[in-house]
């Protein structure tokens, strides 16, 4: 979705939150399904370990772009939701005994988390919600600004949680905040030489909108 469409979305939501009225109980439980559709930021932890035996410091940019997900409720208070995006494009310095070396990286993160909403079922406008599940990342793209030299990125597979919340406009739509943790640990190489593993385990946080069919 390009950014222009997606800021009409974001003000027909809040036009048509305008236009209820503030008592109206909202069904919000099972049966739901659902879409989150938000600006992500992706941000991995200030030390993303070393290579090659210490002797290189690995440091992976933050980096933002659009983010979505899809998500079923299969009772009022449990759900499952896959966070879906465009592929992010990070920025990574490498620090080899002060010569900096610059690379970067693209990577897909889908993360697939089971859900519980506490006031789920329940006439709350303001619906939090609990995760935990697992995180799938793959690479591609990956360059590094050595002549001739090839990085490689392996796969990652690591656990995931996530804390949210859906602040509800009207039945469909709802703005929604949302933070996921993945750990995400993947094996570098260049040129088929093993490097060590670079630990990225970032905070992913998105702001947008929420949307139930
Ligand atoms: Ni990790």
């Amino acid at each position: 979705m390009k950014k222009s469409s997606f800021s009409a979305l974001l003000v027909a939501g809040v036009i048509a939150g305008g236009l209820v009225t503030v008592n109206q109980a909202f069904a919000y439980g099972a049966g739901d399904i659902y879409t989150r559709v938000g600006i992500a930021k992706v941000a991995p932890k200030d030390s993303n370990g070393s290579l090659a035996d210490g002797t290189i410091d690995v440091d992976v940019k933050n980096e933002l772009g659009l983010a979505f997900t899809l998500g079923y409720r299969f009772h009022d208070k449990l759900g499952v939701e896959l966070l879906a995006a465009l592929p992010f494009e990070h920025e990574i310095d490498l620090d080899a005994a002060g010569t900096d070396i610059n690379a970067s990286t693209k990577h897909l993160p889908p993360t697939l988390t089971l859900q519980y909403y506490p006031l789920g079922g329940t006439d709350a406008r303001v619906q939090p919600y609990l995760g935990a599940g697992i995180n799938y990342t793959r690479f591609s793209d990956e360059e590094i600004g050595i002549d001739g030299a090839e990085l490689e990125l392996d796969s990652s597979w690591g656990a995931a949680g996530l804390i949210g919340v859906d602040l509800l406009i009207n039945d469909n739509w709802a703005l929604n905040a949302a933070a996921w943790y993945l750990d995400i640990d993947t094996d570098a190489s260049l040129g088929g030489n093993d490097l060590g593993t670079v630990n990225i385990d970032p905070i992913v946080v998105m702001g947008g909108i929420s949307y139930r069919f």
